[in-house]
């Protein structure tokens, strides 16, 4: 396919349909754990009837992001007529199927979307590799159905559909609680040639009182068990633990407070891409997660030493794993890193402004404002009247208080001082400490001036002075401006050590 071997861990911003066509190569892929978004708090009946008319702002997540769209259109076109030469005539048969049963909406959509990516999948697996497919019970049914297509048509293997169970969050009074989602494994190939390291992520084992416990020359605990046919006595040592059972309820989904918690509303904890990359990866083999949300497998999969390629249609997810993998292995490991996808030049840079994607909506502003501020604002995601505000960050501006850096993108041809004077306005409305207006056009000698006019902003904890209102350009955000402002005061920091030093002075 004419794809480059990628040598180093890799993070793609992007369609993981394009990217993987583009950059994975055949047979390259040791293990691959994906977590696509479905919204399952939806109500099943309208998932499954097409009915339009949602009544929840969770139900329009889910037709925001499967739609049967033009994409969906074009993908169930690509599968029927197998253009990429990867779809068996069971897939090519079961996509017909289900468009008959399910008619054309968001249900078909996602599946349509679901078979085109697993049916990459399967060609970048190598021989050995396995693939982990994490959903829940409102659609692993069907995603069933599109992977016994896919792999076990072409000598593949269903291996375990595992019940994640947990007991966090809420329960209708109505049925028994829903707890448990469903994370389904294949490998490219049978006669058990994967990689699966059994006792990799052993648990423990737990000795029933009726067992009889051992104990060798060598002191170590061990319980026998007789094969009724064979009549086979195998023995297991207690501190090797045992392989889990295909139902795994002694990992918890995170909670509010737990402090692996990043915000991202839909991250995984680390123990459950932990026992799934020990189990079917080795050292030095390649993981893939073609939905790396808050990039939970490449951070497990980098702090066991193997490698990785994770892949996100938004910026914001890209951002936060820029963020997470800087916190936990540190400034210099970034620069380790192949970061590809975001715009380069201004060609890319108008190519995403433009984009006419509806899940690409706002990445130019997303992207700009989280490149420009070093990661550290909060997107805006009010959809509608945003009141001038795309982005925002916070700044300290006494010991106790913080106030908004508020941004602002204009990504159309026609720049205007109007909307310096608009920003402007939103700075004294928000009593914000600065405005950023990022532009993807040079500003006008008009709107210069009227920033110069919105005068300085300084906090008293710093004597620095700098504009209110700052008119960057797109083009300087590629020549590598960022955000110079120091957000928390050091002086501040230093106090608190020292204030806390004396405390410890005093009690000694
Ligand atoms: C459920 S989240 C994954 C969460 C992840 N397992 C974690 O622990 O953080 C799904 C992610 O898939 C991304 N996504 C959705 N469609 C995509 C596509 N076509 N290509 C790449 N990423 C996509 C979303 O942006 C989202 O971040």
């Amino acid at each position: 396919m004419g794809q480059k071997a990628i040598t180093k861990n890799s993070l793609f911003y992007g369609d993981n349909l394009e990217i993987i066509r583009k950059y994975i190569g055949d047979e390259t892929i040791d293990l691959c754990y994906i977590d696509p978004p479905f919204n399952s708090k939806r109500n099943y009946n309208q998932i499954y009837n097409n009915i339009g008319k949602e009544d929840t702002a969770q139900a329009q997540a889910f037709t925001d992001t499967w739609t049967w769209d033009t994409e969906s259109i074009e993908g169930f076109e690509a599968i029927v007529h197998n253009q990429h030469g990867l779809y068996t005539k069971q897939s090519i048969e079961l996509i017909i199927g289900l468009s008959k049963v399910l008619d054309r909406g968001s249900l078909l959509a996602y599946l349509v979307s679901m078979t085109q990516r697993i049916a990459e999948i399967w060609r970048v697996l190598k021989p050995t590799g396995s693939f982990y497919l994490h959903c829940d019970p409102t659609a692993s049914h069907y995603l069933k159905l599109v992977l016994d297509g896919i792999f076990c048509t072409r000598g593949g293997q269903f291996q375990n559909e595992i019940v994640w169970c947990y007991s966090i969050g809420g329960k209708s009074k109505k049925r028994f609680g829903r707890k448990h989602d469903v994370v389904l494994f294949y490998t490219k190939e049978g006669h058990d040639n994967h990689i699966f390291n059994a006792l990799g992520a052993a648990i423990p084992r737990k000795v029933g009182s009726h067992m009889k416990v051992g104990q060798d020359e060598t002191g170590r605990n061990y319980q026998e068990k007789t094969d009724r046919k064979s009549g086979k006595t195998y023995r297991y040592y207690l501190d090797e633990g045992k392989i889990a059972e295909d139902y795994w309820i002694d990992i918890e989904t995170l909670n509010r407070e737990d402090k692996e918690r990043l915000g991202y509303p839909t991250q995984k904890p680390e123990a459950l891409l932990e026992r799934i990359i020990k189990t079917s990866s080795n050292e030095n083999d390649t993981i893939l997660d073609c939905y790396c949300g808050c990039g939970t497998t490449i951070a497990v999969a980098q702090r066991l030493n193997r490698r990785w390629i994770g892949m996100d249609i938004t910026y914001q997810s890209i951002s936060v794993i820029l963020k997470r993998l800087t916190e936990t292995f540190g400034e210099e490991f970034l620069q380790t890193i192949e970061l590809t996808g975001q715009p380069k030049d201004m060609a890319g840079a108008r190519a995403l402004a433009h984009k006419k994607d509806d899940r690409l909506r706002k990445e130019f502003e997303k992207w700009a404002i989280l490149t420009y501020s070093n990661n550290l604002a909060i997107i805006n995601e009010k959809k509608g009247a945003d009141k001038g505000i795309d982005g925002t960050a916070f700044i300290q501006v006494t010991p106790t208080d913080y106030k908004q850096i508020i941004f602002s993108v204009k990504s159309g041809q026609n720049v205007s001082v109007t909307m310096v004077r608009d920003l402007r306005g939103v700075i004294e409305r928000e009593d914000a400490a600065m405005g950023i207006l990022i532009t993807l056009e040079e500003p006008t000698a008009p709107m210069l001036k009227e920033a110069r006019e919105a005068g300085s902003f300084q906090s008293e904890l710093n004597p620095q002075k700098f504009p209110k209102l700052q008119i960057v350009t797109i083009r300087e955000i590629l020549d590598g401006e960022r955000l110079n402002v120091p957000m928390t005061h050091n002086v501040l920091k230093k106090a608190k050590a020292q204030s806390s030093n004396k405390q410890l002075g005093l009690l000694e």
